[in-house]
């Protein structure tokens, strides 16, 4: 399973990125907000760091808005794969800009209906969004195991990019259940790293060997 780092932030891509574990990276609007910089340089910045997909998301809502930011994210750089939020617009842009040769990824997937519907418009990815299914007291992780079941059923080549994930949790089940991408925000990430059986197994090593030496 692929690991992409959903963020904008560049000091965390390239911390993540030296670790040799980032396959990719997801942005979205509000992840930009919180950036002072030009949109458009943080994705090509991105795109050089990663050497692998980068989500940019269109802001607008309607297909003629999408299909002019699409097309302008796309020339950002060969990485660039256009994100555009479920609905009849994003779905109308999806299969519009898949036939120019723009890679889509479909947001703000909430069910299994609408990542079929994401899937037969030659979706690149799509994003269901688990920790946000949770948030409302649902079961985010079963929609994963519906989307990977039907789109084996039907040799859909669409990439499930499981989105909106929080804790470690989510990516082992997520790769039990075949997704084929989880992206994460640095921390998540981060996390993956950690066992207190590690911590604690390392600190005895250290401590034995010091013990040796003093022999
Ligand atoms: O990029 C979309 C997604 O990962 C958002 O996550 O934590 O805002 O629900 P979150």
């Amino acid at each position: 399973m692929k690991l992409f780092v959903d963020t904008g932030n560049i000091a965390d891509i390239k911390k993540l990125v030296a670790l040799g574990i980032v396959d990719g990276a997801t942005t979205n609007p509000s992840l930009m907000a919180k950036e002072t910089r030009n949109p458009r340089d943080i994705l090509k910045e991105i795109c050089d760091l990663v050497q692998g997909p980068v989500s940019g998301e269109v802001v607008a809502t309607d297909l003629d808005g999408m299909l002019r930011e699409g097309r302008e994210l796309a020339t950002i750089s060969e990485h660039i794969v256009v994100k555009v939020p479920f609905g009849p617009a994003g779905v109308q842009a999806c299969k519009t800009l898949t036939s120019e040769g723009t890679r889509v990824n479909v947001t703000l997937v909430f069910s299994a209906a609408q990542a079929l519907l994401a899937a037969k418009v030659g979706a690149y990815f799509v994003s269901p969004f688990v920790g946000r299914l949770d948030d409302i007291g649902a079961e985010g992780m079963e929609l994963i195991g519906d989307i990977v079941q039907i789109y084996e059923n039907y040799e859909f080549g669409t990439q499930v990019l499981v989105a909106s994930t929080r804790s470690t949790l989510h990516i082992v089940q997520a790769a039990k259940l075949g997704a084929d991408i989880c992206t994460c925000p640095p921390a998540v990430i981060e996390g993956l790293f950690k066992h207190p059986l590690t911590d604690s197994g390392l600190e005895r090593f250290l401590k034995d060997w010091e013990k040796a030496q003093q022999k």
